[in-house]
């Protein structure tokens, strides 16, 4: 039982009436904000993630941990652009770094150093990078990772986990939130792919397999079945959309050895990851990728992808060689981009990454003792910096054990926490920055315990 809330739907009512009035009353100017912003952008919004019910908050600044709305709330700030925020907000390197930037111009549709530098400090960070390319999102990243891997190995077919995440692109646009109680979406050790948007062709489906993640006999009887028609495997480190579900070391290891058997190309999606380990979650297993995908932290706050690995598949894009892959993008490796994210990696040394991920371990603790100590059953689940809660059992490991959790609650305790002047996303993730110290995470998990006492407690 997940919630003493769900037995009682009487009282839930009353808890959720209370939580949404608080949230209205403190974030009337939010309200008027979105009331005009629905006149010119359907629903008001231009994120679909960013929304979440009955308005999104309006920011207006935001410094260091903290971010401050129209009304004058403050929050501490758990979300951080989900997780692309690795110093939290206006971060004084980064911010100098582009204001000397800004009055040189902006983008030049030409080489520019600092994008050979930003490249050095990723081949530098991550073994299996040779070679790679800049892009503008995490997107592009993912679909360009893939487009390689088709091109290299002459086959159309990948595979993703059911649950991952890989950007809006449309092969990735399959079995990310699958409803899994329907029946539709095949069994937890056989999922079938399902599109998870009307507009992206039906055919899609064809070239898309699904995988239940950390499940080593699945993925070897569905390699063993289709490999050969396979181009990749793709895979997040630690599940981000479905819950901060880390990866298991066998599994990793075992997608290594079946993809490399088969000649498929195994590509690590880090566009959340890389965060984890100064060389990404791939440092942490020890397994090496073909190809990895990269995005978020490593534009310092403005939008970046990258994509690389080996050299034999890199240099299909090489321009002065023979038939060369095309990858466009007019804003591909601008120089505020580039500028920004070479400052702050520079300021994103190992220490720093232990830090915050000893930062994430004591907020994952302190949340799963707050769930413990008021009853209620959830796992806090993730690595180093990255937090979830589920509202299940346990224990998580896959999009099946997190999907059966109780998504209302969560969304009521999401508003409830930003009452409490934390902001989190509306699933629960949380993640930690550099600007944070322990002080922060304390606060966040008394808040997070009074909540979850007074939203869900039996
Ligand atoms: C693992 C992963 N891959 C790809 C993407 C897409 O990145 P972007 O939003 O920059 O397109 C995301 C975004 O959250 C992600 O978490």
């Amino acid at each position: 039982m997940t919630a003493a809330i769900a037995a009682h739907p009487r009282v839930r009512t009353e808890i959720e009436s209370a939580v949404l009035a608080a949230y209205r009353a403190s974030t009337p100017g939010s309200a008027a904000r979105h009331a005009e912003a629905r006149r010119v952008m359907p629903g008001g919004d231009t994120r679909t993630i960013a929304f979440h019910a009955p308005y999104p908050l309006y920011a207006v600044s935001g410094s260091g941990a903290t971010i401050e709305d129209v009304d004058g709330n403050r929050y501490a700030d758990y979300l951080n652009n989900y997780t692309s925020l690795i110093h939290g907000h206006a971060h004084p390197a980064t911010v100098a770094a582009v204001a000397e930037q800004l009055p040189r111009g902006t983008v030049f549709a030409t080489a520019i150093e600092a994008q050979t530098r930003l490249a050095g400090i990723m081949t530098e960070r991550v073994a299996s990078l040779d070679l790679l390319r800049f892009c503008n999102s995490g997107t592009e990243a993912t679909m360009n990772a893939v487009r390689a891997a088709r091109a290299f190995t002459g086959r159309d077919v990948i595979v993703k986990m059911e649950g991952g995440y890989h950007g809006s692109y449309d092969d990735f646009e399959v079995s990310v939130h699958p409803d899994v109680g329907a029946g539709l979406a095949g069994s937890a050790h056989a999922p079938l792919p399902v599109l998870g948007s009307r507009g992206v062709p039906a055919n899609t489906v064809e070239n898309v397999l699904v995988a239940p993640f950390n499940n080593v006999p699945a993925m070897e009887r569905l390699l063993t079945e289709r490999g050969e028609e396979v181009a990749a495997v793709i895979v997040e480190p630690v599940l981000g959309a479905a819950g901060m579900i880390p990866s298991e070391q066998e599994f990793l290891e075992a997608l290594r050895v079946l993809t490399a058997e088969r000649g498929i190309v195994l590509i690590f999606d880090e566009v959340m990851s890389f965060r984890l380990e100064p060389g990404g979650y791939q440092e942490h297993v020890r397994v090496r990728p073909d190809l990895t995908t990269f995005a978020k932290i490593i534009g310092g706050g403005f939008p970046i992808g990258a994509f690389g690995g080996r050299e034999a598949i890199m240099a299909l894009f090489d321009p002065s060689g023979p038939a060369p892959l095309s990858q466009s993008g007019t804003f591909n490796g601008n120089a505020v981009s580039m500028v920004a994210g070479v400052a702050a990696m520079a300021a994103y040394p190992a220490p720093e990454v232990a830090r915050i991920n000893a930062l994430g371990d004591r907020l994952r603790a302190g949340l799963q003792a707050a769930l413990d100590a008021a009853g209620v059953s959830g796992v806090a689940t993730g690595y180093g910096s990255f937090v979830g809660v589920h509202l299940v059992p346990g224990p998580v490991r896959s999009y099946r054990d997190a999907a059966r959790g109780d998504a209302a609650a969560k969304r009521l305790l999401h508003l409830a926490l930003l009452a409490e002047g934390v902001f989190c996303a509306p699933r629960l993730m949380f993640c930690t920055s550099t600007a944070m110290d322990e002080a922060t995470i304390d606060a966040t998990i008394g808040a997070f315990g009074r909540v979850v006492g007074m939203a869900l407690s039996p």
